[in-house]
């Protein structure tokens, strides 16, 4: 426990994305395809989780060596049982920030829950306003009005500038650009658009289904004139413009095409233990026999070190065809 960390690259560790299940109720088309995520499918039995003492240990030594924002993620990390249990844990580490990914369908019945026990931010996926396209996005037939409702309660437990994500698939969902900015101005919350990825191995990704940020920007731009703002902090994935008229704030998240590699500060803790370095990777380092074998702090903190600072990761940066053709980790196993 010798203070940051750094890896090949000069990048520190600062964020630690916690994947508590590889389960989810929907079936987003470039997530969790049904034809590859069928009943078939062999999600990770209970016995191969990270229990939630296993997850918080790992936390807070990262967090001793300079992690300042925890998100959770899935899967559907709502779907994990108990899970306000381990955001109450996390939630005592001194100097971290807890937030959480959802795709918000269980936040009317959670989120005062999830509130009380410390999480301090969440953010919302919602991929079209539009009923039909919704439904056929998330190919589980959840209806809109069921994440608005989400959204709500998140506002009425007392979380405020809640995040929306939309992942917009050119010749999918990118009709519906315009009715989102729309709908969500002036409303306090933050619409993100994240430029469709080749994450895993099953979305079928296609670089011309990639529509980039400058265009989504552009097309909102006609309807509701933008200008840039200035980043929270330095690496801030998100590039953010506000609407000149005062109507709030949006985000565009162009990891396709302006990768931000260089400024990446992410690792990633799956749901079974293991560490990814990079969203993109095709192998992690596995914890949890070390976890599970009595292992002390000081040599659990050694191996987290061995991770980080061997790490050279830059994925983005070096996207070609054939990469976005490899096999690589599911985003629902990895974590968002
Ligand atoms: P906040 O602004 O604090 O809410 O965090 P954030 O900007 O990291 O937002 P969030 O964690 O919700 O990330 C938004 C999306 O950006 C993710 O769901 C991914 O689709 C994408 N993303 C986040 N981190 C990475 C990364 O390291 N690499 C790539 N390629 N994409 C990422
Ligand atoms: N490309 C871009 N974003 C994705 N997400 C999941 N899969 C992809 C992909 N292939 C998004 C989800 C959610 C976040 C965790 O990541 O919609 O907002
Ligand atoms: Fe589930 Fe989120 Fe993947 Fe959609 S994007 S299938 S909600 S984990
Ligand atoms: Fe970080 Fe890998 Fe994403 Fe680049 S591609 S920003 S290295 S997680």
């Amino acid at each position: 426990q010798d203070g940051p960390l750094f890896d090949r690259r000069g990048r520190n560790v600062r964020d630690l994305r916690i994947s508590v299940t590889d389960r989810c109720n929907f079936r987003c088309v470039y997530c969790m395809p049904r034809e590859v995520f069928d009943k078939d499918y062999p999600f990770l039995p209970r016995t191969q989780l990270l229990s939630f003492e296993e997850i918080y240990r790992v936390a807070r030594l990262f967090v001793e060596r300079g992690v300042r924002k925890i998100r959770i993620t899935g899967g559907e990390p709502l779907l994990r049982k108990d899970i306000e249990r381990l955001i109450g844990m996390l939630a005592k580490l001194d100097d971290v920030e807890i937030t959480l990914t959802t795709n918000g369908v269980l936040l009317p019945k959670l989120a005062q829950t999830l509130r009380d026990a410390g999480l301090h931010r969440v953010t919302v996926s919602l991929d079209a306003l539009d009923d039909q396209l919704f439904r056929s996005m998330n190919d589980a037939d959840y209806p809109v009005a069921r994440v608005l409702e989400g959204i709500d309660a998140a506002k009425s437990a007392g979380f405020d500038a809640i995040k929306v994500n939309m992942v917009v698939k050119r010749g999918s969902n990118d009709q519906d650009i315009v009715p989102m900015a729309g709908h969500f101005r002036n409303s306090g919350h933050i619409l993100r658009f994240i430029e469709f990825m080749d994450v895993g191995a099953s979305n079928g990704w296609k670089m011309d289904e990639v529509l980039p940020s400058r265009d989504v920007i552009e097309r909102i731009g006609t309807h509701f004139p933008l200008e840039p703002i200035d980043p929270n902090y330095e690496g801030e994935v998100a590039e953010r413009w506000r609407y000149r008229d005062g109507g709030g704030e949006i985000g565009v998240i162009s990891s396709v095409t302006q990768a931000f590699c260089s400024t990446c500060t992410r690792i990633r803790l799956s749901t079974e233990g293991k560490l990814y370095t990079c969203l993109f990777a095709q192998q992690g380092h596995d914890l949890r026999d070390l976890l599970r074998s009595g292992a002390d702090d000081r040599r659990l903190d050694a191996a987290i070190a061995g991770v980080w600072t061997q790490r050279d990761d830059r994925y983005s940066e070096i996207r070609t065809a054939a990469t976005a053709s490899r096999p690589k980790i599911e985003m629902s196993y990895i974590g968002g």
